[in-house]
């Protein structure tokens, strides 16, 4: 039988030592060392091989595709390439060892002030983590004033199981709201320790099962729920929305410093509700002083009002339009950073490759 002994046949060395030329821009480093490039399959001149993501909403997915193609394209004689896409989130070690859950990373969604969008923010990202094909839940952590499930059109939470709370389920989100627990019109009259057991109980008494994000929805403010949240479970990085405004923007600056205070890593700010009428540019300008990333902008669209008041969110009922396309991109910028966040934290105990976390 003939074999083709040219010195010019196609190596598993040669695609490796090309692609250890490709580095993955958010970490810096090529995706041979960081163990990124998975599976790598030669079939004549032609390769397959599989990018192992931090996070399966990577939003540089193209840009490593086209930069490997291109690498290996520099290899004399080489056929077909094909990137294939698989990921392996990252955990940040200290949530399961406190709260005995298996969340590989927390997300906090805050503001300084009331009604800048940090409900919808939370649940249209959430969704759109689940979309990426993400294990994602949701925590209302509005006690007082819980809005989750009436955004994500469910207002009861299935029976419990072994003493369990069961989250309530959709768009491929877990969640679970304190509004399943009181009737709507009960007003809650609570203080500082009382808050601190519900959220406590929301988190641990709840079968959340294993979830690559869990996004928390904040109440407005710089207060105590802030403060239990930050002593209950350690969070991966907090997201700061604000409105377009410059006076808004002094509000998020309070926000921002509450979670330096608290050793909260900031994951960046997001404006939400751009454009005409609130005007554009407090957020990317707060974010500039602050010298955190700018998530991006999210416009003021009806759509998103009528979204949230229907139960139905606008990545699902509009998946198209302009604000939920910013949506689906500001939720990919979250996701990478909290990769690079958690990468992080793990790297001062020494580098972790992304195999051995996963
Ligand atoms: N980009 C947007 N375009 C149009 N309406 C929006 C947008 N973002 C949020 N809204 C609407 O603004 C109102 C306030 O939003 P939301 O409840 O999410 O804010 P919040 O920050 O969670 O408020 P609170 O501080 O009371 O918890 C809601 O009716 C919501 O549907
Ligand atoms: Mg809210």
């Amino acid at each position: 039988m003939f074999k083709n002994q040219s010195s010019e046949a196609l190596t598993e060395e040669a695609v490796k030592a090309a692609l250890s030329t490709v580095i993955e821009p958010e970490l810096h480093r090529d995706l041979v060392s960081l163990n990124m490039a998975r599976d790598i399959k030669i079939t004549g001149n032609d390769v397959e091989f599989t990018i192992m993501l931090t996070t399966p909403a990577c939003p540089l997915k193209s840009t490593m595709e086209n930069d490997s193609k291109a690498a290996l394209a520099k290899i004399p004689g080489m056929g077909n390439v094909t990137v294939k896409f698989g990921s392996s989130v990252p955990t940040d070690n200290r949530i399961s060892s406190q709260v005995g859950q298996q969340f590989r990373n927390t997300i906090a969604i805050s503001s300084g002030k009331g009604g800048v969008g940090k409900s919808t923010i939370s649940v249209n990202l959430a969704i759109s983590l689940a979309q990426e094909g993400a294990r994602v839940g949701l925590l209302d952590a509005d006690i007082l004033g819980p809005n989750i499930p009436m955004m994500m059109g469910i207002d009861q939470m299935p029976p419990p199981r072994n003493r369990k709370m069961v989250p309530a389920e959709r768009f491929g989100v877990k969640f679970i709201s304190m509004a399943f627990l009181v009737k709507p019109d009960q007003a809650l009259i609570w203080r500082g320790p009382m808050l601190h057991s519900a959220i406590q109980q929301l988190l641990t008494d709840v079968e959340w099962g294993e979830l690559d994000y869990l996004v928390i929805d904040l109440p407005p403010g710089t207060g105590d729920a802030q403060l239990t949240l930050a002593q209950v479970l350690p969070l991966s990085g907090a997201v700061v929305i604000t409105q377009p405004m410059q006076v808004a923007a002094a509000d998020a600056l309070r926000g921002l410093k509450l979670f330096e205070k608290l050793d909260v890593p900031i994951i960046g700010v997001i404006e939400n509700m751009s454009g005409e009428f609130f005007g554009t540019g407090a957020g990317e300008k707060l974010a500039t002083d602050y010298d955190t990333p700018y998530l991006g902008t999210v416009p003021l669209q009806p759509q998103v009002r009528i979204g949230g008041d229907n139960g139905e969110p606008i990545v699902v009922s509009h998946p198209d339009s302009e604000a939920a396309q910013a949506i689906k991109q500001v939720t990919k910028e979250v996701a990478a950073r909290v990769s690079v966040l958690t990468i992080a934290s793990q790297d001062s105990g020494g580098f972790i490759p992304i195999n051995m976390v996963g």
